[in-house]
């Protein structure tokens, strides 16, 4: 089992993300904690209890982050997840308490406590994250890598450059970059192909009360490819079981933290300014079919 801390922004397919997690006996989900992205910090940490009560996993902490990005002003993305951040499934109100530390507080009692350095997965805005890194220099060496969610080589989503969670707080994501710490940069190069097709999705409601929420949430979720619905943070979940199923290239990543191209990721492809420096190793390709089939399998294991 790999221990791991996840810092999200829920969202639906974060909302998927976090199925997959803590249902799945590989991960050993030691926090969660949330980010103001996709909805309000309040509503993002909210939406994660309802989730593991769902589940039945309130036995893992849930630890509220930062209200906004470091230095931009913050824009939601309720065009695409709902006012809820989770629209489509009438969750329950939620009875369990949230965690008494912040999210950054709480990162550093986990990483304190590991007998090993630990991976870390953000699905949202990098700020809490960044924050770690800046306070507590001294727990850098407790984190393996960052998995994330986040950033493009080939063109964005919110932009024509920019990919949501970098251009939500693309100062935070220049220091995540920076920090020396090692990088998995799964972004829209791959998350744009990892598709739910219509007919996966009608296949999630019949197999469970699990299937049957994904696929409501699934739904009302307004992000649409060609042939389905993007499912992009757990994207960084289906990499840490399948790594095998990527393919990564090592690159210097530069994050644009000003002007029209804020929130860019730009990748030294040729060697031209990096002089030979790497900071993260990005995918560029992902098997898409074994994805859809095995995001289908695993909610088939779940209650
Ligand atoms: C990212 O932005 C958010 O809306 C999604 O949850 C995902 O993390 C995709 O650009
Ligand atoms: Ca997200």
């Amino acid at each position: 089992t790999l221990p791991i801390i996840l810092d999200m922004d829920p969202g639906i397919d974060d909302a998927a993300a976090i199925a997959i997690a803590v249902n799945n006996p590989d991960f050993e989900v030691r926090l969660l904690t949330s980010v103001a992205g996709n909805v309000s910090v309040d509503k993002t940490t909210t939406n994660e209890l309802k989730l593991l009560e769902f589940f039945e996993r309130t036995d893992i902490p849930v630890a509220m982050g930062a209200k906004q990005p470091l230095k931009k002003a913050y824009q939601d993305a309720a065009n695409i997840h709902g006012v809820s951040g989770m629209e489509g499934y009438d969750f329950p109100p939620v009875t369990t308490p949230v965690d008494q530390r912040d999210a950054v507080s709480a990162m550093v009692d986990v990483l304190t406590a590991a007998a090993a350095p630990m991976t870390i997965v953000a699905t949202g805005s990098y700020t809490n994250i960044a924050n770690l890194l800046t306070q507590h220099p001294e727990v850098k060496v407790k984190i393996d890598r960052f998995v994330l969610m986040g950033g493009s080589i080939s063109g964005g989503n919110v932009s024509s450059v920019a990919e949501f969670n970098v251009f939500t707080d693309p100062d935070a994501a220049k220091i995540v970059f920076e920090a020396g710490v090692p990088i998995v940069m799964i972004g829209l190069d791959v998350t744009l192909k990892a598709l739910i097709s219509p007919a996966a999705m009608a296949k999630l409601a019949t197999l469970n009360a699990s299937g049957k929420m994904l696929s409501s949430l699934l739904h009302s979720y307004q992000d649409e490819e060609a042939g389905g619905k993007p499912m992009h943070d757990v994207n960084t979940l289906f990499y840490l079981l399948h790594p095998e199923k990527f393919t990564l290239e090592r690159y210097q990543i530069d994050v644009v933290t000003e002007g029209p191209a804020i929130g860019a990721t730009v990748a030294d492809t040729q060697n031209r300014w990096s002089n030979g420096r790497t900071n993260a190793d990005v995918a560029v390709a992902v098997d898409a079919g074994y994805f859809e089939n095995w995001f289908l399998a695993s909610v088939a294991k779940m209650r």
